[in-house]
């Protein structure tokens, strides 16, 4: 192989190699999951917020609720290990889905953000998103969708 070609073999490689790390690290960062609907709510194994590396346990922030039932996602923050947030996912402003990043819900068409517990940090919104009660049975987290 010349000095040309294996120049642009290796840095092909390397770009590759940058694209698929940067992929494969969003792909672990948000979970997504659908819950299981009932009558009343949503239930969700508390085990999804549980990350397993080399024989310990981490917890996510947060997980997306994505159901087919539902006009907007569902985030769910675990603040601690008994108090949970789930935060309707419509911008309070013009109702855009929000973008969740970190402890911050972030809108994508004007800028608005809110913190973890659903209240408005940055406008143009000037209301809080919708924050359902969650509530805790065994190892099952329950979010009552009756005020939908
Ligand atoms: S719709 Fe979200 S800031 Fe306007």
């Amino acid at each position: 192989m010349d000095r040309r070609k294996f120049i642009r073999n290796s840095c092909t490689a390397c770009l590759t190699a940058t694209a698929l790390g940067g992929i494969l690290s969003s792909c672990t960062a948000t979970k997504y999951i659908s819950g299981k609907l009932g009558k009343d709510g949503l239930s969700v194994d508390m085990t999804e917020f549980e990350i397993k590396q080399k024989g310990k346990t981490a917890h996510r922030s947060f997980i997306i609720i994505r159901n087919d039932a539902l006009q907007y996602p569902i985030c769910v923050y675990r603040i601690s290990e008994k108090e949970y947030s789930a935060l309707w996912m419509s911008c309070t402003h013009q109702g855009t889905e929000l973008q969740a990043s970190g402890d911050f819900l972030q809108c994508t068409a004007h800028g608005s953000e809110f913190d973890n517990k659903g209240t408005v940090k940055n406008g143009p919104a000037d209301r809080n998103l919708r924050n359902f009660p969650v509530s805790i049975s065994g190892n099952q987290l329950f979010i009552d969708l009756r005020a939908i």
